[in-house]
């Protein structure tokens, strides 16, 4: 699995992180991102493009996977954002507490491995007042497409590096310390319904 997870599977998450209703999805969270960002799991820089580049003094990121950094040069160069990159994990942040203004996490709270202490370590380092911006698919209400989650997630996570179509994104984050200010959920348009179920919005420190 060691060439397929540092070759392939960065690019074939690439693919499925470019896809239109995904691209909807950044428009709705990461043009809200304002002065220091974090952006956790930065993965090809999908997100650049989306930054209101005048309202973001730079941006930290973090990827433990340096190959998704070099995927992400190009948008890198293209946006002119001052990125500054760490190949550190989200679980152990190399960050000041209360240091950082916007958080932003899109499609990655799925796969890191111990999402409750990445969350923990984004709200220390944000500020009082600070916002977390997300986006996250995760556990659908349906019991139906719910019970397929479960079934299907042991396999979807091998083949996925690690990626997990069920987890409960809200809960996450409300047991981490923040409160939902303004959060939406639906399933994604033109997405199988066990891996399309989006939840996105804004939390903030309780
Ligand atoms: C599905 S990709 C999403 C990338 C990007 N956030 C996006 O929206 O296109 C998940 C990313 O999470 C990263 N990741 C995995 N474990 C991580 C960890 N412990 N800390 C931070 N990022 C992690 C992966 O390397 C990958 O780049």
């Amino acid at each position: 699995m060691g060439w397929y997870n540092t070759h392939v599977l960065p690019r074939l998450v690439t693919c499925a992180c470019g896809t239109r209703p995904i691209l909807r999805q950044r428009q709705k969270v990461v043009p809200k991102a304002h002065g220091t960002v974090l952006e956790i799991g930065l993965g090809a820089g999908h997100n650049l493009p989306h930054y209101t580049a005048s309202a973001v003094d730079r941006i930290i990121a973090v990827d433990p996977c340096e190959t998704s950094w070099a995927l992400a040069q190009e948008r890198v160069r293209d946006t002119g954002l001052n990125v500054d990159f760490h190949a550190s994990s989200a679980e152990s942040l190399p960050l000041e507490d209360a240091s950082i203004d916007s958080v932003l996490l899109t499609f990655a709270l799925c796969t890191i491995p111990n999402p409750g202490q990445a969350l923990a370590e984004a709200h220390r380092v944000l500020k009082p007042g600070g916002q977390l911006l997300f986006c996250e698919h995760g556990l659908a209400p349906d019991p139906a497409v719910a019970k397929w989650q479960a079934r299907i997630n042991p396999l979807w996570r091998r083949a996925f590096g690690g990626c997990n179509l069920n987890r409960d994104i809200p809960a996450l984050l409300r047991a981490s310390g923040f409160s939902l200010d303004d959060v939406e959920q639906m399933y994604l348009p033109g997405t199988p319904r066990f891996a399309g179920f989006n939840t996105w919005g804004i939390a903030g420190r309780r």
